[in-house]
């Protein structure tokens, strides 16, 4: 089969599959700077949003069936290169439920925003997500790679995570199933639907005066108001990787829109119109730079998906490429 009749029979079986409903939302050759908090990459052959964990499931199904790649993408903690993504791309933001359970349990689905979950935590006098506040990430995407702050992590607040499989059945595995890391966990082949949180209830003032003082910390240190995709790299065991980064001399340092924040030099902002291919010389530059002066090899955080473009004169970022070929984005294979 043709990718050009994978992608028909893609969009045929997902219009039967249900056909008294009106299909997810799909666009083709969709750009992914519209997605991305970084605000760069190139399009995706097919962009699917689907309206609820059903329509997931015909979603993955009908990628299966047609042999294509399915990636689901959060937007954040991402760099798309700039020859954009083969196959199906899922982004689960209407995937947003809330729902407080019992006394001490929260259950949230994989497109609702951490800051959003936070708040509603906070509004039911739980405590343990605080540190959330600031994290631009979905509940998806930041099961996936443990995302946190200094403050704390995902990891510890977790009490399940319901996944869905690639042949559509749906999952829940307990915490420790997962064997979670520094921003790293053990997830199945799946994509996740949703999470169960563990919290302790506290003095809803107590909640909100935290989060004040970490959003306020943040957004002190951080370039918040500029595209990013977050932190670069992974703080390296007992240091920092802005700290080694400013003192190589690179907070600044641009290349085309690319920059690496005067803010904070574990960011790199987009200053406007910055190709991924810029972005990706700069971050090698940056690593190489630490390298020669700390002897750090700095590794990645932020998760390099896609296919290069063949731009004339844009350099080849195969050492990276190499380095993160398996990228931490929920990726399920086709069949
Ligand atoms: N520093 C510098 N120069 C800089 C940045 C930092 O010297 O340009 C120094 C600071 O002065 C401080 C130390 O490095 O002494 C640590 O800096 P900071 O407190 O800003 O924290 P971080 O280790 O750089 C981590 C997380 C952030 C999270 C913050 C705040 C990682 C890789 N980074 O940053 O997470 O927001 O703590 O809790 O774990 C992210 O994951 O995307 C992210 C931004």
């Amino acid at each position: 089969m043709s990718f050009k009749e994978k992608i028909q029979r893609f969009l045929k079986e997902l219009r039967e599959g249900a056909p008294t409903r009106p299909p997810a939302e799909i666009r083709q050759h969709e750009p992914m700077s519209r997605h991305t908090t970084m605000k760069a990459g190139g399009d995706a052959d097919l962009l699917v949003v689907p309206q609820d964990v059903e329509e997931l499931k015909r979603v993955v199904l009908a990628a299966h069936r047609a042999g294509l790649p399915l990636i689901v993408l959060g937007g954040s903690n991402v760099i798309v290169q700039d020859g954009g993504i083969t196959g199906v791309v899922v982004k689960l933001s209407r995937l947003n439920r809330i729902r407080i359970v019992g006394s001490d349990r929260i259950d949230a689905e994989a497109g609702v925003l951490l800051p959003r979950l936070a708040r509603a935590a906070a509004r039911a006098g739980l405590s343990g997500l605080e540190f959330a506040i600031g994290i631009p990430g979905t509940v998806g995407g930041s099961i996936v790679m443990n995302a946190g702050t200094r403050d704390g992590e995902l990891a510890p607040r977790i009490d399940s995570v319901t996944l869905m499989r690639p042949d559509g059945d749906v999952v829940t595995l307990e915490r420790e199933a997962l064997r979670f890391r520094y921003r790293h966990a053990e997830l199945p082949q799946g994509c996740v639907v949703s999470a169960r949180f563990a919290l302790q209830p506290a003095p809803m003032d107590e909640i909100d005066a935290t989060m004040k003082r970490m959003l306020g910390a943040r957004s002190a240190s951080q370039p918040l108001h500029s595209p990013s995709a977050g932190c670069v790299f992974k703080n390296p065991p007992g240091d920092s990787a802005g700290r080694l980064i400013e003192a190589a001399g690179l907070k600044g340092y641009r290349i085309g829109d690319a920059q690496v924040s005067e803010r904070h030099a574990n960011f790199i902002i987009n200053r406007g119109h910055a190709h991924t291919h810029d972005i990706l010389a700069l971050i090698r530059h940056v690593g190489r730079q630490v390298e020669q002066r700390f002897g750090v090899t700095l590794e990645l955080e932020v998760k390099i998906i896609g296919r290069a473009a063949r731009l004339k004169g844009a350099s080849r970022p195969s050492k990276l490429r190499s380095r993160t070929h398996s990228s931490h984005a929920t990726i399920m294979g086709a069949s």
